[in-house]
C-alpha cells in the first residue's frame, strides 16, 4: 500500500472515497465538518438534525456521490469528543476507515486531515493507523482475499506544515512497519517459528537494518551457565537460542545510559510437566510476543537513529514436557548463581528472563525494560486493556509511562511492596518460581525477575493480556497487536 501526500484541494480531488473524522458535541458541524457541509449544500447539517451524524467514536456515515465533491463517496467517521481527541483515536479512525473500505473492494481513498493535533503527530498517527489496519493474518490461507487498498492520499493538511507532515509520515511508516514485523512473528505458529528460526529471522532483520547480531547457541548458553534458561529448554528437542541485537549510535556521550530491551520468547508454552489444559493451548504460540516486540523496537530504533545505545536480548526456547523435561521440585542454578526451586514448570518465562537479564547486565546495560507474556493473572487484574507495569525505579518508570501516554498505549503500574517478595522465598533454594498462597500472581512473577535486575533500574511489562486480540477490531485484524513497541521506541528517542 502506498501513502501519498496530496496538496490539491480535496473538494476537487478525484478518488473513490474521501474520509474525514467528525466530532461529537452539541453542534457536530464545526471546523472541517462545517467546510464539508458548505461544499455539499448543507448535507452534514441535515444528517446531524436527523440524528444520523453524531460524531460518536467510530460511527460510520457513508454518502454516495456527494454533491459539491469530486469524490465518489464521502465517509464521515465519528471521532468522539473534540477535546478528548488524541493520536490513539485518530489511529483507530484511519484504521477503521481502511478496513471498512477495503472490505467494500475499494482500491484507493483520500484521508482528509481534521481535528487539532499538531500536523506532524496527526500525519504520523494516520499512517500508523492505516498500515497497522492493512496488516492481515492470512499468510497461510491458500485462497487469499483479493481485496487490497493500493493507495491512500493524505489531503487537506495546512500548506505551511508540509515538511513536518512528511516527517510524521516517515516516522509513522517506520513504526507501523516495525509493529507489523513484530505481529508477523507473533502470528507464526510454533512449527514455523522455533527458537532457531526466530534467530534466523532476527539475523535477516539485523542485516537489513544495519544492526549487529550475536546468536548464542546451546553450547555457548551452557558455557555461560544459564541454568534457568536451560532448565526450560531441556524438555524440548528444539535447542534454545539467545538472540542479542545491538544498536550503536554514531556519537553517544560517554555517560549516556545503555538501554537493555529484554523480551521473553517462548515459541510454544505447553506448560511443561505442569501441563496446561488443552482448551486454548493453541494460543501459546504467542508466548514469544515479548521477544518479538523487542526485535521490532530495535528495528525501528535502527531506522530512527536516536543517540542512545540499545542492546536487545531475547532468550528463545520451547517449554515442553518430555523425558528430559524438568519436574516440579527441581532446583536450578541461574547464571547469577542464585538457586531456584521450580515449583511449577509453567512459570517458565521468569526463568528465562532471569538469565537474559543477568547476561544483559554483563553486556553493560545500565537500564532495562523487559516485555513478557508472563502471567494469566494480569488479565484478572487489568483485563485485555492495560499493559501491567512493574519496576524497581520510579523515575525510570515515570519516563516510560509518559511515553506510553504520548503514544496512546494503555499501561498501568502495579505495586511492588517488599511484602510480596516474601512470597517467592524458597524453602529449599534461594527462590521459588511461583508465589506461596493465592493472589498477586503478576506481582510475584515480577518480583522474581526483579531479583535478577538487582540495583539496575528495571521495568517489567506484562503483555499477556494485551499482545493478542481474541476478536478482530474495526481497526485491527484478530490476533497479534504489537503492543508496547511504540512506547519503547518513544522512550529511547526521548532519553
Ligand atoms: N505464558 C504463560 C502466561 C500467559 C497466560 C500468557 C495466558 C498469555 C495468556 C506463562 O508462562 C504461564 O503459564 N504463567 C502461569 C504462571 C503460574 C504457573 C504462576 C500462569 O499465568 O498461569
Ligand atoms: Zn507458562
Ligand atoms: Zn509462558
Amino acid at each position: 500500500m502506498q501513502i501519498l501526500l496530496e496538496t490539491k484541494p480535496y473538494a476537487s480531488f478525484e478518488t473513490e472515497a474521501l474520509v474525514t473524522p467528525v466530532f461529537e458535541g452539541d453542534d457536530p458541524i464545526q471546523g472541517r465538518a462545517a467546510e464539508l457541509d458548505q461544499l455539499t449544500c448543507g448535507l452534514l447539517k441535515k444528517l446531524a438534525t436527523t440524528g444520523e451524524l453524531t460524531g460518536k467514536t467510530l460511527e460510520f456515515t457513508l454518502i454516495h456521490a456527494p454533491a459539491g465533491l469530486k469524490a465518489a463517496r464521502l465517509l464521515l467517521v465519528g471521532a468522539g469528543k473534540r477535546d478528548q481527541f488524541n493520536v490513539a483515536t485518530l489511529r483507530k479512525v484511519a484504521g477503521a476507515a481502511l478496513r471498512s473500505l477495503k472490505a467494500k473492494g475499494l482500491k484507493t481513498f483520500a484521508f482528509v486531515a481534521g481535528g487539532t493535533l499538531p500536523p506532524e503527530h496527526g500525519s504520523q498517527a494516520i499512517v500508523e493507523g492505516l498500515l497497522n489496519a492493512d496488516f492481515e493474518t492470512d499468510k497461510y490461507k491458500t485462497e487469499k482475499k483479493d481485496k487490497r487498498i493500493e493507495t491512500v492520499a493524505l489531503i487537506g493538511f495546512p500548506e505551511n506544515a508540509l515538511a513536518d507532515i512528511q516527517k510524521g509520515i516517515a516516522r509513522g511508516k517506520v513504526l507501523a512497519d516495525a509493529q507489523n514485523f513484530t505481529r508477523d512473528l507473533v502470528n507464526e505458529p510454533s512449527n514455523k517459528l522455533t527458537p532457531r528460526i526466530l534467530a534466523e529471522k532476527a539475523g535477516a532483520m539485523a542485516k537489513e537494518s544495519g544492526l549487529a547480531i550475536d546468536v548464542l547457541d546451546e553450547k555457548r548458553i551452557a558455557d555461560l551457565k544459564m541454568g534457568a534458561l536451560l532448565s526450560v529448554a531441556q524438555g524440548s528437542s528444539e535447542p534454545p537460542r539467545v538472540i542479542v541485537v545491538t544498536y550503536t549510535p554514531g556519537n553517544a556521550k560517554a555517560d549516556a545510559p545503555v538501554i537493555g530491551l529484554v523480551g521473553k520468547a517462548v515459541t510454544f508454552d505447553t506448560g511443561g510437566i505442569s501441563i496446561k489444559p488443552a482448551d486454548g493451548m493453541e494460543k501459546m504460540k504467542y508466548d514469544m510476543a515479548g521477544g518479538a516486540t523487542m526485535l521490532g523496537a530495535i528495528r525501528a530504533i535502527a531506522a530512527l537513529r536516536p543517540n542512545v545505545k540499545v542492546i536487545c536480548v531475547v532468550p528463545a526456547t520451547e517449554n515442553m514436557p518430555g523425558g528430559r523435561a524438568q519436574k516440579p521440585g527441581d532446583i536450578q542454578t541461574a547464571m547469577s548463581g542464585k538457586t531456584i526451586e521450580v515449583l511449577n514448570t509453567d512459570a517458565e518465562g521468569r526463568l528465562i528472563l532471569a538469565d537474559a537479564i543477568t547476561y544483559a547486565k554483563q553486556l553493560g546495560v545500565t537500564r532495562i525494560v523487559d516485555a513478557a507474556t508472563l502471567t494469566g493473572a494480569i488479565v484478572v487484574a487489568l483485563a485485555n486493556i492495560n499493559v501491567g507495569v512493574f519496576s524497581n525505579d520510579q523515575p525510570w518508570t515515570d519516563k516510560l509511562l509518559a511515553s506510553a501516554k504520548a503514544t496512546g498505549e494503555k499501561m498501568w503500574q502495579l505495586p511492588m511492596d517488599d511484602e510480596y517478595r516474601e512470597l517467592i522465598k524458597g524453602s529449599f533454594a534461594d527462590l521459588q518460581n511461583i508465589g506461596s498462597g493465592k493472589g498477586g500472581g503478576s506481582i510475584t512473577g515480577a518480583w522474581f525477575i526483579r531479583e535478577f535486575a538487582g540495583d539496575t533500574p528495571w521495568i517489567h511489562l506484562d503483555i499477556a493480556g494485551t499482545a493478542w486480540n481474541d476478536d478482530a477490531k474495526p481497526w485491527l485484524a484478530k490476533g497479534p497487536t504489537g503492543v508496547g513497541l511504540r512506547t519503547l521506541v518513544h522512550l529511547v528517542q526521548n532519553l
